[in-house]
């Protein structure tokens, strides 16, 4: 596996992949990874001869305030996880290589863009939509792997590769959880010891959740409300929101007719942290 730097090397080793006939997949990542990302590049690695995980804070993506500076950054750590986990090459460019001083132009998606962290995190998806477009630009994959744990993101990208004619297929994994439930990502760092024992209150929210879908229910408000009162009983958790919405479109549903994915975003003590699952998989 080799790390490289600059778009001219990417470009020049997928050329090289492209000429001698190998498929190429994309985990597109900010680094820090950690078993979720492990399941995306081996998924990737055994759909495709060769895989790019790009490792890149987004410093686009994220919002006055927000956590852009500490975001953890680790790359000796993240090319161990990487290689294990069968990638070919890092792609880990200085925010200088992506955005050029006289960088001016941004892919700004309406509608889904306008619910859930959309509402909370303004402009997020309209850096995300903007650097998974480059990315594609400089790797041009046959496929390209999201977790669902971001689901509207991943949603978000699905649509935007439709309506701009992207060829990519765009593939969804499943979410990975540590083994009390929390689901896997780089922001559970930040949790205090206290705060890591609180944070299981998102899964099992979602548990309870699954288990009233699973047992047929279709009122979004019951199913809501119970997945409340359990976050709620957490004295160190607040609920950004927790809504039922459509997969395809993100707008909220009242009743659960089509399929459909109930989104949480909690904050544990300063950490916010997001979790769902889709009824089709409940
Ligand atoms: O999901 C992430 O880690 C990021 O939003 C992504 C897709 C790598 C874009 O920066």
């Amino acid at each position: 596996m080799i790390i490289v730097k600059t778009i001219k090397e990417v470009r020049e080793k997928v050329k090289e992949w492209r000429d001698a006939g190998l498929s190429v997949g994309l985990v597109p990542t900010m680094g820090y990874l950690h078993e979720g990302h492990a399941s995306l590049i081996k998924t990737s690695s055994s759909a495709n001869d060769r895989t790019v995980v790009s490792v890149f804070v987004n410093p686009i993506q994220f919002g006055p305030g927000e956590d852009l500076e500490s975001y953890p950054r680790d790359i000796e750590h993240d090319s161990e996880i990487a290689q294990t986990a069968g990638a070919d090459l890092i792609f880990n460019p200085e925010p200088e290589e992506m955005y050029l001083d006289n960088f001016s132009t941004f892919v700004d998606m309406t509608g889904l863009t306008e619910e859930l962290c959309g509402l909370s995190r303004p402009g997020h998806f309209r850096g995300v939509c903007t650097v998974v477009t480059k990315l594609f630009n400089i790797v041009k994959p046959d496929r390209a792997y999201f977790g669902k744990k971001d689901a509207q993101q991943l949603a978000v990208i699905r649509h935007m590769v439709q309506d701009l004619n992207v060829d990519i297929e765009v593939v969804g994994c499943p979410i990975v959880r540590e083994e009390d439930g929390l689901a896997k990502s780089s922001r559970n760092t930040y949790l205090s010891h206290e705060e890591r024992k609180a944070a299981v209150v998102l899964s099992k929210s979602i548990n309870a959740g699954k288990e009233l879908v699973k047992s047929g229910e279709k009122d979004a408000g019951i199913i809501l409300a119970k997945m409340q009162e359990i976050i709620e009983a957490e004295p160190l958790a607040k609920i950004d929101y927790i809504k039922m919405v459509d997969a395809d479109t993100i707008k909220q549903t009242k009743t659960i007719e089509a399929p459909a994915i109930c989104a949480m975003a909690v904050y544990i003590g300063k950490t916010r942290l997001i979790d769902n699952f889709f009824t089709e998989d409940a």
